[in-house]
């Protein structure tokens, strides 16, 4: 797709004197947001007709969570939704990503759609839009309704076509009001962490599961664009993909063949489908008898065009053909998840798929860190996750610079929230939760965003 046709642009305003490429959302030049998921903040999991999905089932199993804990209640923004809108307007950002769940809308993945839970995704978008917030949906951020699950999950074809039917649905309700639709975020995690590692719902531990899992998420992903598109939807369509550099830990041959390998399993395996419709050939030969079936017409149906490609940047990744003796991340600066924290890779990444793909619009949709946040007072000063975002803004800024195509930025998160197996005890949020009373506060970060995003976005300049 030539990266100049971009249906966001027809909505695009002009702000001459920002360093940001002018594109997108109704009324600016640049999308600045903050990014959340249905299971880890909504909690109300037994309630008005919602179904269990896979994650609530595998929170049940034992020790499959790190503090044993649950989406059962999470934030309780089921409940609190009003709130959590006012304070997105109240630290004035103009857009937000949040995460519809199926099971909450169609509680068997299949059949019958659960008013109530529709009910209640209109209200969100509707309080969003009446205090000026664009709504950026997800369709699938890993909540698979349970009862699909218990017919094979993503394994099955069928999920493809309850999948592609749930997408249209969606659309038809919601596409004439929100500001763009994701069909899935990070396929990779579904499928590697969810299937091959098992660390993850369903937790299965199977590779030829997991590179199956893969093909089906993309194919579904495929078919969902086409069909929404041949009923007319209009919005910008994407997918969300967790992606990080991948760098030799030394300039060995084989640490060079691992970083190689490494990338094609982790980037190039989602990326070469979807933009240049083939499998790699190399990670193809690597898998072997664990390669996916593929029928005929799969890859042409993954190939849509993308209205915009959505990158979830946290960390690099370091390939080593030897496992290290000791912790990779020694002497390195980490988060509280032990991820190492470099902004240099996320302006290596995007420069090295706009050399490598023809790239559709680039939305960073998901980017923050952890850190082991203690209130004092009113007040939280988690300068560490200022500096974490700033210097994130400042890498992407830098890839822009140097002619890649980004529109927009999304912070992870909008608060505390249940980390998935870490459970609840990694706080990504910008805005603390009390869980025992829900009370929420932002942090510090929250204000310095809200300022940041209010000055005049050329200032980004000033955090280089
Ligand atoms: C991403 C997920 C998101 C959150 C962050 C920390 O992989 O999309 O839900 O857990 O990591």
């Amino acid at each position: 797709m030539a990266k100049t046709t971009n249906i966001f642009m027809k909505n695009q305003a002009t702000e001459s004197n920002s360093n940001f490429p002018q594109s997108l959302d109704k009324r600016s030049s640049f999308v600045w947001g903050v990014s959340t998921s249905a299971f880890q903040i909504e909690g109300a999991s037994l309630e008005e007709g919602r179904g269990d999905s896979i994650w609530d089932v595998f929170c049940r199993q034992k020790d499959t969570i790190k503090d044993h804990s649950n989406g059962d209640v999470a934030c309780d923004h089921y409940h609190r939704m009003q709130e959590d809108v006012n304070l997105i307007a109240a630290l004035k950002i103009p857009s937000y990503r949040f995460s519809i769940s199926w099971p909450r809308v169609q509680p068997l993945g299949e059949g019958t759609w659960n008013e109530k839970g529709f009910e209640f995704y209109s209200r969100l978008i509707n309080s969003l839009i009446e205090k000026g917030i664009s709504p950026h949906v997800t369709l699938y951020h890993w909540d698979l309704p349970q009862s699909l699950q218990d017919k094979g999950g993503w394994e099955n074809r069928e999920t493809v076509n309850h999948f592609v039917n749930y997408a249209s649905e969606v659309a038809r309700r919601f596409s004439h009001k929100v500001a763009s639709i994701t069909t899935h975020n990070e396929p990779w995690v579904v499928a590697i962490l969810g299937h091959e590692s098992g660390m993850f719902a369903p937790g299965v531990k199977s590779t030829k599961t997991a590179m199956q899992v893969a093909h089906h998420l993309l194919l579904s992903h495929g078919l969902a664009l086409k069909t929404l598109r041949q009923n007319d939807v209009k919005i910008p369509l994407g997918i969300v993909l967790n992606q990080s550099p991948i760098y030799p830990a030394t300039d060995s041959e084989a640490d060079r063949k691992k970083t190689q390998l490494d990338d094609g399993l982790l980037i190039r395996w989602y990326m070469d489908p979807l933009i240049k419709g083939s499998y790699p050939q190399d990670i193809l030969t690597y898998l072997g008898e664990n390669a996916p079936d593929v029928l005929p017409g799969d890859m042409q149906a993954i190939q849509q065009p993308l209205d915009f490609l959505g990158i979830n940047y946290y960390t690099r990744g370091i390939a080593c053909a030897t496992p290290p003796t000791e912790s990779a991340n020694t002497g390195k600066e980490i988060t509280a998840m032990g991820w190492e924290v470099y902004p240099q890779g996320l302006t290596d990444l995007l420069v090295r798929l706009d050399k490598d793909y023809q790239l559709p619009p680039i939305y960073i949709m998901e980017n923050g860190a952890a850190y082991d946040d203690q209130p004092s007072g009113d007040r939280i000063h988690d300068k560490e996750r200022t500096q974490y975002i700033k210097r994130h803004i400042a890498a992407m800024q830098e890839a822009i610079s140097l002619g890649v195509n980004v529109r927009g930025y999304f912070v992870w998160s909008l608060m505390d929230n249940f980390e998935w197996a870490e459970g609840y005890t990694k706080r990504f949020g910008i805005i603390f939760v009390d869980y025992k009373t829900q009370r929420r506060l932002p942090k510090d970060s929250a204000l310095w965003y809200r300022d940041f995003i209010t000055s005049n976005i050329s200032k980004a300049q000033f955090i280089r």
